[in-house]
C-alpha cells in the first residue's frame, strides 16, 4: 500500500506529465482518483495548482461527471447491476439483501471501511443476469444464497 508521501509524490509525477497538455484534466482527475480512491478537496486543489486552471474549473469537471467520488472509499467495490437484464432478474432484492446484510445502503460505505456499495448500469454480462462484480470479480446468476458466500470471501 502507498504511503501518503509516496502518493503525493506520484500525484506531483501525474500532474508533471500533463501540465502542458490540453484535455489533461479529466485523465488527471481519473488518476489522482485511482491513487486516492476518490477526490478530496486538497486533491481538487493540488491539481488545480499543478495544471495551472482554476479549482472552480477542476471542481466543476469532477462534479460534472458520475465516475469521481468525493468521499472515501471502501477496501472493496461491490458494483450491483441495476441494468435492463439484472433489473428483471431481481438486481433490487440482491442489492437490498446486500445492503442489510451490509448495514450500508446503496452508494454509501460500510462504518469498518471495508465496503462501498454501489448500484450502477449494465456490467456487459447480462446472461449471467443478476451480476455483481466485487472489486474486478465477477458473479453472476446471483440469489440470497450465494450473496451471504460472496462476501464471506472477502
Ligand atoms: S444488465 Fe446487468 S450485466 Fe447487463
Amino acid at each position: 500500500m502507498c504511503t501518503c508521501i509516496e502518493k503525493q509524490q506520484k500525484l506531483g509525477l501525474i500532474l508533471s506529465e500533463y501540465q502542458n497538455k490540453s484535455g489533461g484534466l479529466i485523465p488527471v482527475l481519473q488518476k489522482a482518483q485511482g491513487l486516492y480512491g476518490y477526490l478530496s478537496e486538497d486533491i481538487m486543489f493540488k491539481v488545480a495548482d499543478g495544471l495551472g486552471v482554476k479549482p472552480s474549473v477542476v471542481y466543476g469537471v469532477a462534479t460534472f461527471y458520475t465516475q469521481f467520488r468525493f468521499s472515501p472509499v471502501g477496501e472493496h467495490i461491490i458494483r450491483a447491476c441495476h441494468g435492463t437484464a439484472c433489473h428483471v432478474s431481481g438486481a433490487e432484492n440482491i442489492t437490498r439483501i446486500m445492503a442489510d446484510k451490509l448495514g450500508v445502503e446503496p452508494g454509501k460505505t460500510t462504518a469498518d471501511m471495508k465496503f462501498t456499495l454501489d448500484r450502477v448500469a449494465c456490467l456487459g454480462c447480462c446472461s449471467l443476469a443478476p451480476v455483481v462484480m466485487v472489486d474486478s470479480d465477477v458473479y453472476g446468476r446471483l440469489d440470497e444464497a450465494r450473496v451471504e458466500e460472496i462476501l464471506g470471501n472477502y
